[in-house]
């Protein structure tokens, strides 16, 4: 008889800090894919608002919808049998009306069955992360390149270089410690103070573009499959040319589509 899987949870994440194993994350939006990814051992995945970009072709993560991430959140959640899926509340879903993020959240946990929100943002959101909390829906917080805030930052190069940006990240992370968010996401800040601020909290950092002195690593799996072709941010490490591959595949097919090799004898009825 085949065995269950033994599933992933928050708690599984604290244990793993308490224990110095590092953390795996990376992002799917579809069914195939997550399939693939949950099969290879992959611990979380994220159904990033990053679907904005790297599924719908935007420019930014603000024109995705909810009822898009609950769309991506549904198929993700047909392809795994062991990881914890964490869902990106999109964009205007939570940053007003603490009722209103209430309300997308509870949402997204019960028409995908994901098993965690993530918010972008620290004190400014605390009302709308204490609500959800208190609601039972688990939230993964992110901190530093917040891309929701594009047009506030303006750029999307590394945040909190500046000593005074860097203390109320800091503060920010205790704050949503104290909150009780399972884990936290950092984007793109120097290694140091990804460094310090693991050391200064009990739950897991997960970092991007944070350095290695973090309790894991997350990267957007289009990127590190080189399916996206032109984003090449010092951060990322590919482990795969597949736009190429797909390219040279689809140029093989359309030969042999062409001079009438495929299908042959055996691929007919
Ligand atoms: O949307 C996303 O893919 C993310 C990761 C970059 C952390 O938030």
């Amino acid at each position: 008889m085949q065995t269950k899987p033994k599933r992933i949870t928050t708690r599984t994440l604290r244990s793993m800090k308490e224990a110095g194993d590092k953390i795996a994350m990376l992002t799917a939006y579809d069914y195939s894919m997550a399939k693939m990814l949950d099969a290879s051992g992959i611990e979380v995945l994220l159904v990033g608002d990053s679907a904005s970009n790297v599924m719908a072709g935007h420019e930014t993560t603000l024109p995705i919808t909810l009822e898009q991430m609950i769309y991506h959140a549904q198929s993700v959640i047909r392809g795994i049998n062991r990881c914890l899926v964490v869902v990106d509340l999109p964009f205007g879903t939570y940053q007003g009306d603490s009722h209103h993020a209430l309300h997308s959240a509870i949402k997204i946990m019960k028409e995908s069955e994901a098993h965690a929100v993530k918010m972008e943002g620290g004190s400014e959101i605390a009302e709308s992360i204490e609500r959800i909390l208190s609601a039972g829906i688990p939230v993964m917080g992110h901190l530093g390149l917040t891309p929701q805030s594009i047009y506030k930052f303006g750029t999307y190069q590394v945040r909190a270089r500046e000593e005074e940006e860097a203390n109320k990240l800091l503060e920010d992370a205790k704050v949503l410690e104290e909150l009780g968010c399972f884990a936290l996401v950092l984007e793109k800040i120097p290694s140091a103070l990804a460094k310090k601020v693991t050391e200064s909290i009990a739950i897991p950092t997960i970092g991007i573009g944070a350095g290695p002195h973090v309790d894991g690593q997350v990267l957007v799996t289009h990127d590190m499959l080189g399916i996206t072709k032109d984003f090449h941010p010092r951060f990322l490490r590919r482990y795969l040319d597949l736009h190429d591959l797909v390219e040279q595949a689809v140029w093989r097919y359309i030969e042999d589509v062409k001079n009438g090799d495929f299908p042959n004898e055996s691929e007919q009825y």
